[in-house]
């Protein structure tokens, strides 16, 4: 690691998707401008500990000061569409985002996304953990095994492309919070920025999916060659092209009723951040228990 990374190490990251730009319940360590074979990720890299949470002993009153180890746990936060929402989801440099986090030392990745409910299993204002992804994005970057690195090719498989403790971990914090959640679910990934037309709609119900989103692609893959785990915290902003008899889906109302719900959001995110951290312990990586093959690191990583 280069120095200045290796102080402000964090083993948890948040990807904070539409609607989440930063954690306001966490005291800023750094700003990073990470580096990345691939070019700059969407956002500088935001080092910052979680407060601790009210009435626990060891409260530094917020300072966050270094070595207080009865603060909450350290987490890095990268936006996703960088701040303001600059960038297009099918122009996200989903590679060196992973890559930065990779290089902060991070061992574990919770996505947050708003995504679109396909079917009343999956409703409007409601949480979804997904399990599958079903991708119909094109044109991406979506591997670090394409030849360009010394890695070379690889063929790796990609039958759970999620974390199975990580998102035990978000579904442990949905239910602490008594928030109405779907615990798993097939997530339909389409290129954007259009949303999709009725018939396309349809087509991926009868594929299988029940969310829809445009950026759950190729974040899971990258992450788990990256040897991290990933989850994705989905809050279901919308029944897509009305399914449920409401409004077809805007960008307008994707983004209030997501400013709506932030405050639930990042309850929910602090809370398995903090079950995450827990989970991780002592000052060595923790073995990976998920259920993901572990393919090397590519050097330089
Ligand atoms: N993100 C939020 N709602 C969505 C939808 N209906 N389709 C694609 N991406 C979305």
């Amino acid at each position: 690691l280069p120095e200045h990374q290796a102080e402000h190490r964090a083993r948890i990251a948040i990807i904070g998707g539409t609607g989440l730009y930063k954690l306001p319940e966490a005291v800023v360590l750094s700003r990073l401008d990470i580096p990345t074979p691939f070019g700059p990720p969407s956002s500088p890299v935001t080092i910052a500990r979680l407060t601790a949470p009210a009435g626990t002993s060891g409260d530094d009153g917020g300072t966050g000061a270094d070595g207080d180890r009865d603060g909450g746990p350290v987490v890095a936060f990268l936006s996703r569409h960088g701040r303001g929402h600059s960038v297009a989801p099918q122009q996200i440099n989903y590679r060196a985002n992973l890559w930065a986090l990779k290089s902060l030392g991070v061992e574990a990745v919770i996505s947050s996304a708003a995504v679109g409910g396909l079917v009343s299993s999956h409703g409007t204002g409601t949480f979804a953990v997904p399990d599958q992804v079903l991708d119909k994005t094109w044109g991406r970057a979506d591997t670090f095994y394409d030849g360009s690195l010394p890695t070379g090719v690889q063929h790796l498989p990609a039958a759970e492309p999620y974390s199975a403790p990580l998102r035990a971990a978000l579904i442990a914090a949905l239910e602490h919070r008594s928030e109405d959640f779907a615990g798993a679910g097939t997530v339909a990934v389409i290129n954007g920025p259009r949303f999709s037309t009725k018939a396309e709609s349809a087509a991926l119900v009868k594929s299988g999916a029940q969310l829809i989103s445009m950026t759950q692609y190729p974040e899971p893959m990258l992450a788990a060659e990256l040897n991290m785990h990933f989850a994705a915290l989905a809050f279901i902003t919308d029944a897509d092209t009305g399914h449920d008899g409401s409004e077809p889906v805007t960008a307008e109302l994707v983004l209030g009723r997501l400013a709506a719900a932030q405050p639930r959001i990042l309850a929910v995110l602090s809370d398995a951040v903090r079950t995450v951290s827990a989970g991780l312990g002592g000052a060595e990586p923790a073995d990976d228990g998920g259920t993901w093959r572990m393919v090397p690191m590519p050097p330089g990583a």
